[in-house]
């Protein structure tokens, strides 16, 4: 069962979401699914631009004080983790880990003050991977990021393919970001073999460089098309 004291709810904001996944102005025009959403504002900022985002994530069944009362008891244990990895990481666009915080709490509460009008808007969806209950090819382009891979050791190389191949049967183009492991440059475990396993399955996949990067190495995405 999921629950909500298991999860690390660490949203990044709508300017994060464009380095990550190589946004550009055309892409912000499609039908978009980010998946394992979090309390990440990009779906906020998307709506106050008119345009159309669904977010999915199991931690959308929880109220928005639920989600806020989770945020602040992880904040200071995500700081302690982030001082006792600080190498790990480039303190350039935030030089210090409280700043980094304050980045991200900013983005958090732009998602709680749209949550509600959002899920009642059918823009949050408290579904999950590895299933998707979305019809073939519903999005133009599925996004996911800082779950896939880099929970690598917390979810099998089974889990990591059945939802990236969920994603590329709801989506047209998927692309997957960080790469690497959490708290560390380590590219995930999985990877390679998942590479292979997409090939063999007749997809398309591509490895793009990104600007963003705060996890030392974590500056590519993948892209799958099916
Ligand atoms: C670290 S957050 C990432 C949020 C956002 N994508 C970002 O990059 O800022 C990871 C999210 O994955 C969600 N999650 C956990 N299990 C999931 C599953 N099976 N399917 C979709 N999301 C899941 C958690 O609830 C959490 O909100």
């Amino acid at each position: 069962m999921f629950q909500l004291k298991n999860v690390v709810p660490w949203g990044r904001s709508f300017q994060d979401y464009i380095e990550m996944f190589n946004l550009t102005p055309e892409d912000l025009e499609l039908s978009i699914l980010d998946c394992a959403g979090g309390p990440a504002s990009f779906n906020a900022i998307m709506k106050q631009r008119e345009k159309t985002v669904i977010s999915c994530d199991p931690i959308y069944q929880f109220t928005p004080q639920q989600i806020e009362k989770r945020i602040d008891e992880t904040y200071p244990i995500i700081i302690d983790g982030l001082y006792k990895n600080i190498d790990q990481f480039v303190w350039e666009k935030t030089p210090t880990p409280e700043a980094l915080g304050e980045d991200r709490l900013s983005a958090m509460k732009e998602f709680l003050a749209d949550f509600a009008t959002g899920k009642q808007e059918g823009r949050y969806r408290e579904i999950g991977f590895p299933e998707l209950p979305f019809s073939d090819q519903h999005f133009d382009l599925a996004v996911s990021s800082h779950l896939l891979f880099t929970y690598s050791e917390q979810f099998s190389w089974e889990f990591h393919l059945q939802s990236i191949l969920e994603l590329s049967r709801v989506a047209k183009e998927v692309r997957i970001f960080p790469l690497v492991e959490n708290f560390t440059s380590i590219k995930s475990r999985h990877l390679d073999s998942i590479l292979e396993a997409l090939t063999t399955g007749g997809y398309e996949t591509e490895i793009q460089k990104t600007v963003y990067e705060f996890q030392r190495g974590g500056n590519e995405l993948l892209k799958v098309i099916g």
